[in-house]
């Protein structure tokens, strides 16, 4: 029976499901990434590293809610966080108390973050991460990396599929007009070259430290290094996307980790515990260009923070009992993520060659990705690497059903590690990822 074919068979509920919702929703979805060919398969429940489908199925997740849940499905703390917020009431649209104590945890975690406004999604946060530098400098040029993915803002929503170039649909205004430019990530002389060509005018640089959706690829160090070299010297503000990384390699950023200090950092997922959250902040003089007291008639501050949601109680109290639990865990919790991840990687490359399938795994810690290459060359650095060298196209059709068959459910061929994810289900993953990859084999040309 074909990967496709076996998953039908497995998954009836889940099938009737997806009819129903594609007479109501485009495509069946209300995020692109959660549809996939011939269904998706409909959840009913998770906890730990694990859910089950609305067909009685039970798969280890490696999405882990978009990589948000380090510490597990249905982590007890934030269960009983959330239980004891729900008593108070789930949302006041006012200030609350739990705001102060979250934003020290975080100031404390990431020390270049003096000030920081809080917000429901990643998407707002870097959104108004743009228009602070936008703001703070009054020129009205950003660059992003080609590959990033910030969420899908107006600003930002450029060359974030392969081939990398351009706005990402129509209905999108077109680069120039909406004041964009694009960098090559890892690439010291192109980047140089878009910075010299917009000398003066930018406003800010904005980059994931590790590429997170374009392939799970770490900055070279020395690359972080230029970039904040550029930004003083042309004046404009570095602003880091740590939506991803922040608090998934370390308690606080990966910019700290690497030395390299950025003016704005924009965090999300993992400090949400799985509740809806984004945070921007950093540099206090930038932060107060939207403080609403400072600017007197006419002058007007810098709009940033909408939402009828933001700083919510339950948002507070996830994200609070996430951050202890992440603290009180300590090192240990990301040495062992680390280990864990560093074997996945290797034993699914390991698992792939002995199938005869080549394919590469990037990624860092606890995040991975893996690619089916076209050919010999396994350097894999930036997204233009997986354009031309991988066939991107197989990681979220033939292989996210051939491991679903398998029990695993991944997104772009990979995910995440939690601390649940043990010793055990690393055991259970790679037998997964071999079985896949034999079934890769039997079903398409390598
Ligand atoms: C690096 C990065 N930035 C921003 C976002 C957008 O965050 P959200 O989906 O919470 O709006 C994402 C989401 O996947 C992301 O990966």
């Amino acid at each position: 029976m074909s990967i496709f074919e076996t998953y039908r068979n497995a998954t009836p509920r889940s099938a009737e499901l997806y009819r129903d919702a594609s007479a109501l929703f485009p495509g069946g979805v209300s995020h692109n990434l959660r549809r996939f060919f011939p269904h998706p398969v409909y959840p009913r429940a998770a906890a730990g590293a694990r859910f089950t489908d609305v067909d009685g199925h039970t798969y280890l997740d490696l999405w882990m809610g978009h990589y948000a849940l380090i510490l597990g499905h249905a982590f007890p703390a934030v269960r009983a966080a959330l239980a004891a917020a729900l008593d108070g009431g789930w949302h006041w649209g006012m200030v609350a108390p739990a705001q102060v104590e979250l934003a020290r945890r975080i100031c404390d975690a990431v020390p270049s973050m003096e000030e920081l406004r809080i917000c429901s999604t990643g998407t707002e946060a870097t959104m108004y991460a743009v228009r602070l530098a936008r703001g703070f400098t009054g020129r009205p040029v950003v660059l992003k990396a080609a590959g990033g993915w910030h969420g899908a803002s107006s600003d930002l929503s450029f060359a974030v599929k392969s081939p990398f170039q351009g706005a990402e649909g129509p209905g999108l205004l077109t680069q120039r007009e909406q004041g964009v430019d694009l960098i090559s990530f890892n690439d010291p002389e192109a980047t140089l070259r878009v910075v010299e060509a917009h000398r003066g005018k930018i406003a800010g640089i904005i980059v994931e430290p590790m590429i997170g959706a374009g392939g799970f690829l770490p900055a070279d160090r020395a690359y972080l290094a230029l970039l904040r070299e550029v930004c003083d010297e042309q004046g404009a503000v570095l602003i880091f996307d740590e939506i991803i990384t922040g608090f998934r390699f370390r308690y606080g950023t990966l910019a700290d980790a690497y030395g390299v200090t950025p003016d704005l950092t924009a965090l999300g997922k993992v400090v949400g515990g799985g509740l809806p959250i984004g945070v921007y902040g950093g540099r206090r003089e930038i932060m107060e260009v939207a403080n609403p007291a400072l600017a007197a008639p006419p002058d007007r501050p810098v709009l940033v923070g909408g939402g009828t949601f933001s700083c919510n109680p339950l948002s507070l109290a996830g994200a609070i009992a996430t951050l202890d639990g992440l603290k009180e865990r300590g090192e240990a919790l990301y040495t062992d993520l680390e280990r864990r991840g560093a074997a996945l990687r290797q034993g699914v490359e390991e698992r792939f060659a002995a199938a005869g399938v080549p394919a590469v795994c990037t990624g860092k810690g606890s995040l991975f990705m893996t690619h089916l290459l076209k050919g010999e060359d396994r350097g894999i650095a930036s997204p233009a690497d997986i354009a031309v060298k991988t066939r991107a196209e197989i990681k979220d059709r033939e292989l996210r059903v051939a491991l679903l068959n398998h029990g695993v459910f991944a997104v772009h061929g990979g995910g995440s590690l939690s601390s649940e994810h043990g010793d055990s289900e690393l055991v259970a993953l790679l037998d997964a990822y071999a079985a896949a990859a034999v079934d890769l084999k039997g079903e398409l040309k390598f």
